[in-house]
C-alpha cells in the first residue's frame, strides 16, 4: 500500500522537523492539501509552505488542490515542487485541458472526486488520468468521520479501470485509519492518506509502517 501522510495535521510551528520525520519514515508520498476557502470552507496554506516542504525533502510531494479555477496556477504549483497535482472534477469545468495541461508540465494528473459525485463522470477521461483520489470524506478539514460508501466507491472505480483499460492509481483520503484502511486495501485501493491518525498516533512513523503493511 502507498502511503501518503498528510502534511494538514502537522505542527506547523514545526514544519521542518515534521517534514523530515516524514522524509525519514517509510511513507511513499506527502500528501499537500491546498484550500482556499472558496472551493471548501477552510483555508489552509500556498507556495510558500509548498516550497519550505519542498525543501526539506525529495520525496513524492503529492498535492491536493481544493482550490476554484485550479487553471490559473498550474505552472505555480510546478515551480514550488509539484509532482502529483489532483484537481477535483467539480471545480474543472474543462477538466480534460486542465489534465493535459499538469501532464505537459511534467507533473502527473489526478482527478478528486467528492463524495456526491458518481465515478462514471471519469469514464471518457480516465485513460488519460494518472491517480483518481475517493473523498471519504466532505474535503475541507481533516478529523472528520470516514464515509463507508468510499469502499463500495473504490471496488467500482476499480472495475471502471478495467473497462476503460486504464491505469490511473485509486487513493483514498479522510478518515483513514487501520480499520477503514483495511477496508479500502480489500476494496482495491493503491494509496491512502492519512493525517489526524497518522499524527494523532503516539509513534507517528509506526503507524505509517502499518498502513503500510494493509
Ligand atoms: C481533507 C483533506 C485530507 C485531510 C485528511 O479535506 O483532503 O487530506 O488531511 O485528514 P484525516 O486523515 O485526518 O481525515
Ligand atoms: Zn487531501
Amino acid at each position: 500500500m502507498i502511503v501518503s501522510p498528510s502534511v494538514l495535521s502537522c505542527d506547523f510551528g514545526n514544519i521542518q522537523r515534521d517534514t523530515l520525520m516524514l522524509h525519514d519514515s517509510v511513507a511513499d508520498w506527502l500528501h499537500i492539501d491546498v484550500m482556499d476557502g472558496v472551493f471548501v470552507p477552510n483555508i489552509s496554506f500556498g507556495f510558500p509552505v509548498l516550497q519550505a516542504i519542498r525543501q526539506h525533502t525529495n520525496k513524492t510531494l503529492d498535492v491536493h488542490l481544493m482550490i476554484a479555477n485550479p487553471d490559473a496556477y498550474l505552472e505555480d504549483f510546478k515551480k514550488a515542487g509539484a509532482d502529483i497535482l489532483t484537481v477535483h472534477y467539480e471545480a474543472c469545468t474543462h477538466l480534460h485541458r486542465t489534465i493535459s495541461r499538469i501532464q505537459e508540465l511534467g507533473m502527473k494528473a489526478g482527478v478528486a472526486l467528492n463524495p456526491h459525485t458518481p465515478i462514471e463522470v471519469l469514464t471518457e477521461i480516465a485513460p488519460l488520468l494518472d491517480l483518481v483520489l475517493v473523498m471519504s470524506v466532505n474535503p475541507g478539514f481533516g478529523g472528520q468521520h470516514f464515509i463507508s460508501a468510499a469502499n463500495d466507491k473504490v471496488a467500482r472505480l476499480k472495475a471502471l479501470r478495467n473497462q476503460t483499460r486504464s491505469q490511473f492509481l485509486i487513493e483514498v483520503d479522510g478518515g483513514v485509519n487501520l480499520e477503514t484502511g483495511a477496508q479500502l486495501a480489500q476494496a482495491g485501493a493503491d494509496a491512502l492518506v492519512a493525517g489526524s491518525f497518522v499524527f494523532g498516533s503516539a509513534d507517528p512513523r509506526a503507524t505509517i509502517a502499518a498502513l503500510q503493511s494493509l
